[in-house]
């Protein structure tokens, strides 16, 4: 029997059936047919090639657009309510690669005031996490040109016109049915997925013509943009197409890497020597003893050293199944794929810390409509 899971906006826990999900959510596979079709606009990305970025919504009709010259924007986001991890940084790096390969422009959302209304955080912790996420976010190399980030308290302006209009079509029940909000939900965090879809629609108020939106994210966001589609076409606005990626795992072994959990969650400011500490201590798919696992081998499947290799850090298809194959054959023991990934990552935030500091000057060029950070 399949193991309860939950996967909302707001909580990810159990032991995620992805193919489940999906259905459960109505997305679709991102099957062969349009890998291939991805594929003769660059090479794909290993997320896609992996089956990380798995599900979308009206991939054909951005693609049949896209042929015909009419570009799309590119919208992702972050609630600020802590230090960035690893696993925020999936998608966004995903993001990258599509501004890259279709020269999109690009909005990043950053919603302080969903994470002041949901979590037990004042507006000025939000703030200040939402300067120190924007680094990370910065860092990865976004053209400065192409992209603005959205605060939603500072860009209020922007946003609440769109907002409304969108509250104006959204029952209380469709968001009780969607949220599963009661009698006790704040009013704030009713409203406010009105916020999270107001940035699918700014593109067409710039340009003054329907202009189509992607917005490559985690799929628990799905409930949102479930409803921000709906209102669309009442409004004038095009129904933004989806990519939806599976959550980045935790390093204890559970699905989606979470603050709470403090000692399996890799943050981008970590130092070498916690990084070491906490991949040592990550959950693997091996045998209690050495004669064991060299007899009867490890299994990469459960095995989340194996796992951060496949989501994030080893590219390389060959090596990854050459991995995979050793660890069951009983060729290679836990210890030195620890010290392996520890290297990678290690190596990964060395480079990611030094663009981080250096992103401090780019964060203002990308504050939408220059507002202070
Ligand atoms: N709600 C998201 C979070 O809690 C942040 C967010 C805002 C977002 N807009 C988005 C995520 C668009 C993905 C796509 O992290």
């Amino acid at each position: 029997m399949a193991e309860e899971f939950t996967v909302t906006p707001w909580e990810v826990t159990g032991d995620i059936d992805y193919d489940l999900l999906q259905q459960r959510f109505g997305t679709t596979p991102i099957d062969d047919a349009l890998l291939a079709r991805l594929s003769g606009y660059g090479e794909l990305h290993p997320m896609l090639r992996r089956g990380i970025f798995y599900s979308h919504r009206d991939m054909g009709a951005l693609l049949d657009d896209y042929d015909k010259g009419k570009r799309f924007w590119l919208y992702t986001g972050r609630g600020p309510s802590g230090r960035t991890h690893l696993g925020h940084l999936m998608p966004w790096i995903f993001n990258k690669w599509v501004q890259d390969t279709f020269g999109a422009d690009m909005l990043f959302q950053m919603t302080d005031d969903e994470k002041f209304l949901f979590k037990d955080l004042t507006l000025h912790d939000t703030a200040s996490f939402a300067y120190e996420n924007a680094l990370d976010f910065a860092a990865l190399g976004f053209d400065p040109e192409k992209t603005r980030i959205l605060v939603d308290t500072k860009n209020v302006n922007l946003l609440y016109p769109i907002a409304l209009k969108v509250s104006k079509k959204v029952t209380f029940s469709t968001a009780k049915a969607v949220f599963g909000f009661d009698n006790s939900t704040n009013i704030g965090q009713i409203f406010f997925t009105t916020m999270q879809a107001a940035p699918a629609f700014l593109p067409t108020e710039i340009n003054g013509e329907e202009t189509p939106v992607l917005i490559p994210c985690g799929i628990d966001q799905d409930p949102h943009f479930r409803v921000c589609r709906d209102v669309a076409p009442g409004l004038g606005y095009p129904k933004p197409r989806m990519m939806y990626c599976k959550m980045f795992p935790g390093l204890s072994g559970a699905d989606k890497m979470s603050s709470s959990d403090e000692n399996a969650t890799i943050y981008t400011t970590d130092t070498p020597k916690q990084v070491k500490k906490k991949v040592g201590r990550a959950f693997t798919g091996g045998k209690v003893s050495v004669e064991e696992q060299r007899r009867e081998g490890g299994n990469p499947e459960v095995c989340a050293v194996f796992k951060y290799c496949f989501y994030m850090f080893e590219g390389d298809d060959r090596r990854i199944e050459e991995m995979a194959a050793r660890c069951r054959a009983g060729e290679v023991l836990c210890g030195e794929c620890k010290q392996c990934l520890t290297e990678k990552i290690n190596a990964f935030l060395e480079k990611h810390q030094a663009r981080r500091e250096e992103a401090r000057e780019v964060v203002g060029q990308m504050a939408m409509n220059g507002f202070e950070w």
